[in-house]
């Protein structure tokens, strides 16, 4: 009986859960985001999101709300044709001096190929993580899926379904781990042609202008975060059991580590671990860990 009553309990805890969940799962831009910049160089309109950048000003968005771990999803098209110099970034992000943040950024090409896939995630304000990826796929020519998975326990950055990068918490090791802060959803369009092309000594061609990236289907299955230490509410109920009470390490079948592992071997280009003239042999202390 005791039983019986548990299921009913929990089966209304998801129904509720469930309700919950429509306001966040599927959300659009226009509804779940706010332009912070070129509010004449964007377009969000039946889900559909349209960043551009011309010599005058790129576009930047932001979600209205902040999460604290989550799986936070996006399809995303990339500048054609000579987009050297311009950055697409799609990240999560705190404010403050100690802010945690994780990253994708797509820098751009010349030849329009092969784009650069960027990635980084800071802890308590610590940063120089990057580790960078060629797409095994033209990113320019459709829509691709770019997730960031986070729980307690690790950061998994997603393309197209396949885990390219992780980054456990080692925080009992004494690593900082961004589960403290809440962090909002970023996605902008920007010239950074002072370092993102070959170190900045390809410039963008202005006169290939307007630059133009499309995002689809933002989706945030997230917990929300509501300014304190503590979680409020988590939007999908799947988050709860698969994410946020995460019972292990890896959330990472076999079979992904194994598709992850073939990516990274083929295809990652720059691995912040692996740089040490840049650290003078001092390696970051998760760079001797496990890292998926
Ligand atoms: C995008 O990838 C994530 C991670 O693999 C997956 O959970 C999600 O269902 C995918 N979304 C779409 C629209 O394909
Ligand atoms: C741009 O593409 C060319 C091939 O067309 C490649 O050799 C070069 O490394 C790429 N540049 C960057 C900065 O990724
Ligand atoms: C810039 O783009 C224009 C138009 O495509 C082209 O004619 C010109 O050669 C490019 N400039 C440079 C420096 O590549």
């Amino acid at each position: 009986m005791a039983g019986l009553r548990a299921q009913t309990l929990m089966f209304a805890l998801v129904a509720a859960l469930a309700i919950l969940d429509r306001t966040f799962v599927d959300a659009n831009f226009d509804k779940a985001m706010v332009v912070t910049w070129g509010k004449d160089h964007i377009g969000t309109s039946n889900g559909n999101l349209r960043l551009v950048l011309d010599k005058s000003a790129g576009s930047a968005i932001r979600s209205k709300v902040a999460h604290l771990f989550g799986s936070i999803e996006m399809l995303i098209k990339l500048v054609p044709g000579n987009s050297a110099g311009t950055v697409v970034a799609y990240y999560l992000s705190s404010t403050g001096s100690a802010h945690d943040e994780i990253d994708f950024e797509f820098l751009g090409n010349a030849t329009g190929q092969p784009y650069t896939i960027h990635t980084n995630i800071f802890a308590k304000g610590k940063g120089n993580r990057e580790q960078q990826f060629r797409p095994w796929f033209n990113p320019t020519s459709g829509f691709h899926n770019y997730t960031i998975h986070w729980n307690p326990s690790e950061v998994v950055w997603f393309v197209d379904g396949t885990p390219i990068r992780v980054f456990r918490n080692y925080e009992k090791e004494g690593i900082a781990y961004p589960n403290r802060q809440g962090m909002k959803v970023f996605a902008s369009l920007w010239n950074a042609d002072d370092w993102a092309t070959q170190g900045g000594r390809v410039k963008t061609n202005w006169t290939e202008a307007p630059f133009v990236a499309e995002g689809r289907r933002y989706k945030a299955r997230a917990c929300l975060w509501e300014g304190s230490a503590s979680i409020k509410k988590c939007a999908d109920p799947t988050v709860r059991s698969n994410w946020w009470t995460a019972p292990s390490f890896s959330q990472l079948t076999g079979l992904q580590l194994a598709r992850m592992q073939k990516i990274r071997d083929g295809f990652m280009i720059y691995d912040y671990c692996k740089d040490t003239n840049r650290f003078k042999g001092v390696m970051p202390p998760e760079c001797s860990k496990r890292q998926f």
